[in-house]
């Protein structure tokens, strides 16, 4: 049963959030709540999208979030939801893992909202945002190296990679470049040194987006693996979706939403054999496509939460077949993260 009761509040337990919830009510019409659902909401943030699903009927969430700070913060409102709302910290990778954790082996939704947190950009010392400066850190979680390390370490031609594949930016070799150049002469510690530095040689006109935009999403990006976490979390939905059960995406750049795309695409039948192989039967459809194209938000939601413009949602309907373990999405071809530290 879905009522609708309180989708769009952007609150939760203690007082408003800063981080305002992108695209909620199609979020919640999409999964089609029903009483007695269990919901994974893999990405908890400000817990908006939890706070919404646990109104529209009678069900229970279990809500993962890989930042520590985001769990801490949800205390309040699982109290308030008295037994319904369940919040782990976790990668959401592992999503099926964790609930398994909790004894639950199937959902009827799963919903990531993917990227950070306007708690996350907000504070110069997560150190995510060009625009206030703080540390050069990004890390979602608490642990492991920092934009600072990579920055240091990464070789030219591997740092004009990563702001390339990731970032999508055109002057990622004149980015690298410079990188090198500045870091030759002084360590790069801070998000203001290197938003500077690719200030210089990445032009922009008035009205562009801000010329570090694309090297900052790239590094972020990689310092979290955060496609790598994409391509797995949607395997993951795969298993843990029972027959009838949504999947919803919520994605802000093209990459994501193209590993969405194609991921969907492919589970729902577009599958083609190998060349090189003799042809088989396809595998059957795990999943059918609920959104042909993307529900984007509507001018008004745009006007009240900027952040809503670039965001795309895409929904799939689980079918009754088979998981498709051996099918996984496409990676850009980057070292990883441990070899950038290790040989640069
Ligand atoms: C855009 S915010 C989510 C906001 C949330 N829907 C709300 O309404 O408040 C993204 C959150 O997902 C978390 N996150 C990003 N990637 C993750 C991953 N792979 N596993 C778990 N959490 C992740 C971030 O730490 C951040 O708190």
């Amino acid at each position: 049963m879905m009522t609708g009761r309180g989708i769009g509040t952007p609150e939760i337990a203690g007082g408003p959030a800063r981080h305002i919830p992108v695209l909620v009510r199609p979020v919640v019409e999409h999964l089609r709540i029903r009483d007695g659902g269990l919901y994974i909401d893999g990405t908890f943030g400000a817990g908006g999208y939890a706070r919404a699903i646990l109104a529209a009927a009678d069900c229970k969430v279990l809500a993962l979030d890989r930042d520590q700070s985001a769990v801490a913060q949800a205390a309040g409102l699982v109290e308030e939801m008295g037994g319904r709302l369940t919040v782990a910290e976790s990668r959401f990778s592992a999503l099926d893992e964790v609930a398994a954790g909790f004894g639950i082996t199937a959902a009827a939704g799963v919903v990531l909202d993917l990227g950070v947190s306007s708690m996350q950009l907000d504070q110069a010392e997560r150190g995510f945002s060009f625009r206030l400066d703080g540390p050069l850190d990004m890390r979602m979680e608490a642990h492991g190296p920092s934009a600072a390390e990579v920055v240091a370490a990464a070789s030219e031609r591997t740092l004009a990679d990563i702001i390339f594949l990731l970032g999508e930016e055109r002057h990622s070799r004149a980015v690298a470049r410079a990188i090198v150049k500045a870091r030759e002469a002084a360590a790069i510690r801070t998000t203001g040194q290197l938003a500077a530095i690719v200030s210089r040689v990445v032009r922009t006109r008035p009205g562009d987006i801000h010329p570090a935009t694309r090297s900052f999403q790239a590094l972020r990006l990689f310092v979290n693996d955060e496609l790598g976490e994409l391509a797995r979390g949607l395997m993951a939905a795969e298993r843990i979706l029972e027959p009838g059960g949504r999947l919803v995406v919520v994605s802000f750049h093209s990459l994501e939403d193209r590993m969405v795309k194609t991921f969907l695409a492919s589970r729902a039948g577009s599958r083609m054999g190998s060349r090189h192989l003799p042809q088989a039967a396809p595998p059957p459809a795990s999943f059918s496509i609920l959104t042909k194209r993307p529900v984007g938000a509507d001018a008004a939601e745009i006007a009240a939460n900027p952040r809503a413009r670039s965001a795309k949602l895409r929904a799939a309907e689980r079918t009754a077949a088979p998981a498709d373990a051996a099918d996984r999405p496409s990676l850009p071809r980057l070292p990883a993260l441990a070899d950038v530290l290790r040989r640069g």
